[in-house]
Parts: structure tokens; sequence; C-alpha cells
């Protein structure tokens, strides 16, 4: 037999098409349906983006009236959701919490077995609606508050900090936090999103794919990442009191203590891209927006002494989840939020996929090469 090309981690391997989006490491760019995502990230909201993945454009107005009509009333938690993330204890992760909401979701929804694509549009865009709601009330019921209900007054990002902080959030902090869905919205086959392309390659449901795609995207390697920024920042010590510059020298020592000692840090480095992540720049930005509004110069300190050190050490850049982490902290969500964050707007990119291989599916099923022990017998006697 001809010597197999194995490709560990499937690292270069190129295995469908896809209309949704285009991430181009040698122009550090990354197109929604064609849309440079710093374009939708200045002048559209996630709502708008949502529809973009789904449909292939972007709403006009009617549209979007249509659609935010939709959105807004199927934003409430159901009662079957909130009785199982009760039965979960606080200790559970949540991620874990959130991969057992979605899955209550599939289980109750009345188009749980129609698989076309209406059903599929309509369960992704309730899906989308409601998703903010599970992460506001598991964050509130960790700190021993009550759920607040939704406001349909309110834009999906303005509601979305409603609902979990009990306050109206100011115009800069929803613009920041609505930058931040649409760059986390899509970004071709990760691991994710090919999770979510192999459960529905099975002819399984919406809510299965999203499910196992939720499981993919806990892991510090993939959308764990944004978490594990926050918790290198804590390690190396939040001191609100600190200058930026001692903040620097701080992480500076620590990054190079990390490096020297071999360890990964989470928030650098990427698969694809090699010189730098296209959406970094933009995030980057929304995180500048944030330390000034709440004054927080130390966490840009921080922030600078690890990328300085990383890039003088190994010339690595950092990826998305490096300015996503510190900015959901500056907003006042709990570390352990920010890949549920994550979620809510990936949603729409896997929804997106899971559509999208249904209709030109062919099941996925790579080979192996079998290295374990030759054949044998059991002894018989
Ligand atoms: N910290 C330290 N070293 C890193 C690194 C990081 N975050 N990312 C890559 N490297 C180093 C590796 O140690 C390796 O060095 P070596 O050749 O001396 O062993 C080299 O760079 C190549 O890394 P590798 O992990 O093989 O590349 P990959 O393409 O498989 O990895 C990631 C991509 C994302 C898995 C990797 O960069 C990583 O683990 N990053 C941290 C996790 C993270 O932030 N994930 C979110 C991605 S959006």
């Amino acid at each position: 037999m001809a010597e197999a090309d194995i490709r560990k981690g499937l690292a270069g391997v190129v295995v469908d098409t896809t209309a949704i989006s285009k991430v181009n490491p040698e122009t550090n760019s990354l197109l929604y349906r064609g849309y440079p995502v710093q374009e939708l990230a200045a002048h559209r909201q996630i709502e708008d983006v949502a529809q973009l993945l789904w449909t292939g454009e972007l709403p006009d107005a009617a549209q979007r009236h249509t659609a935010d009509a939709f959105e807004r009333a199927h934003r409430a938690l159901p009662a079957a959701v909130i009785a199982a993330v009760d039965l979960l204890p606080p200790t559970a992760h949540p991620m874990d919490v959130a991969r057992t909401a979605v899955s209550v979701l599939g289980a109750a929804h009345p188009l749980a077995g129609d698989s076309s694509r209406e059903a599929e549009l309509e369960k992704a865009a309730a899906l989308f609606a409601v998703f903010p709601a599970v992460v506001a009330y598991d964050q509130r019921r960790r700190r021993g508050q009550e759920l607040v209900e939704p406001r349909d007054d309110l834009g999906y990002a303005a509601n979305f900090l409603w609902m979990t902080f009990g306050e109206e959030a100011p115009a800069e902090v929803v613009r920041a936090f609505d930058v931040s869905m649409v760059l986390y919205a899509e970004h071709s086959f990760n691991a994710s999103t090919f999770t979510a392309r192999v459960i529905t390659s099975t002819l399984a449901d919406l809510h299965s794919a999203v499910t196992g795609a939720i499981g993919a995207l806990k892991g510090p390697l993939h959308g764990g990442a944004n978490e594990a920024v926050m918790h290198t920042f804590e390690e190396i010590g939040i001191r609100q009191d600190e200058s930026a510059e001692d903040a620097t020298a701080r992480a500076k020592a620590w990054m190079e203590d990390a490096l020297a000692a071999r360890k990964k840090v989470m928030g650098f480095g990427h698969r694809v891209y090699k010189n730098g992540d296209s959406r970094v720049p933009t995030m980057k930005a929304a995180l500048d927006a944030m330390i000034e509004y709440y004054g927080r110069g130390e966490i840009l300190g921080l922030y600078r002494g690890l990328e300085t050190a990383m890039e003088e050490a190994k010339g690595i850049k950092p990826n998305l989840d490096y300015p996503a982490g510190p900015v959901y902290h500056l907003m006042g969500f709990d570390t352990g939020m920010f890949t549920p964050l994550f979620i809510a707007a990936r949603i729409t990119g896997w929804t997106a996929h899971i559509m999208e291989q249904r209709a030109a599916n062919s099941l996925i099923r790579p080979l192996s090469v079998y290295d374990g022990p030759d054949e044998r017998h059991v002894d018989a006697s």
C-alpha cells in the first residue's frame, strides 16, 4: 500500500467550498459574503450581519424591521431552560451551562424534526435571539441576582447588556460590544464550525450541530482562549492604581518567564494567520475606547507588555481573543462568561454553515492509518 499522506490537524487540507466567508492570510483580510469585516463592524450591527451570513445579502430597511420584530419576540428564556440551568451547580463552567441550554432549546423546539431551509432559518434566528438570555441569566444567578426580562425597545447589544447588568449601558459600551459580536460572528472552517458541519453531514438537526460546536469552542486552543487571556492578566495581577509603564514592565517579565518555560500563552498565534489576525486592529480600537471610558490605563499597560515581549521573543502576534478578553472584563462580565459571549456571536456563522452544508451535503468521514497491534486472537481455552 502506498504511503498515506497524513496531515495532522488537517493542516493545509481543503475540504470543501464555502460562500460564507473568506480568510486571506496573505492580505490579513476577512470577508463575510464579500464585505470586509472592518466595514461591517464600523457601519452595521450584529443583527444585519446575522441576516447577511444566513441569506447572503445585507437586509434592506424593511427586511431589517421584520428580522428585528422576530428577534425581539424571541428573547425571553423559556421556563424549561431556566429549570435546566437551575439544576446545574454554580461550580459548572458557563460553557457547560450554555451547551446544556442549547440542547434543551433543541429538544423543546416545535420544529425539532424539520430540517428544511425555512425551518433552519427560523431555528437559527430564534437561537440567536434567545441565547443572550442564557448568558445573562447564568452570570446573574452566580452573583445571587434575579433574572432580568428582555426589553424590546433596545437593539440586540443594548438588550444583552441590559439583561446581564440590569441597567442601560452607555452608547460607547454598547458600540464596543456590538463590534465584538460582529468580529466574532464568522471565520470559515475553524474547529467549531467544522464540528457543526461534520454533525450536519450525518443529517442530524441544527441544535445537535450547535451543541457539538459549543463543545469544540470550549477548548483553550479555540474559543476558550479569550477566557484564558484574562486568567493570564489575573495571574500577573491587575492593579488599578498602577501606572501603565509599571504594568507593562511586570507583564513583559511574566511573558519572558512563560516563554523561557516553553509555555503556550493563550491569545497569541493562529493556524491560518501567520502575520497578524485581520480582526485585531478593530477589536484593539474597541479596547482602547473602553480603557479610556473606564479610565483603566493599567490594562493597556499589561496588554502592551505581553504583546511586546511575545513579538520580541517569537514574532507571534495576538489573535482576536487577546483584545476581546479585557474588553469583556472592563464591561463587567465574569471571566467564565467570555467564551459564551463568543457563542452568542458565532451562532450566526455556525448556523449559516449548517444550512450551507445541508444544501450540498456529503457525509464527512476521513480515513486513518492503523498503527495498533498486529492481528491477534482471544485465547478460547
Ligand atoms: N504561545 C507560545 N508559543 C506559541 C504560541 C503561543 N500562543 N502559538 C504558537 N507558538 C509556537 C509553538 O510553540 C510552535 O513553536 P515551536 O515550533 O518552537 O514548537 C510554533 O509557534 C508553531 O505553533 P503550533 O501550535 O504548531 O501552530 P498551530 O498552527 O498548530 O497553532 C494555535 C495555532 C492557535 C493552536 C496556536 O498558536 C496556539 O496554541 N495559540 C494559543 C491558543 C489561542 O490563542 N487560540 C485562539 C486561536 S484564535
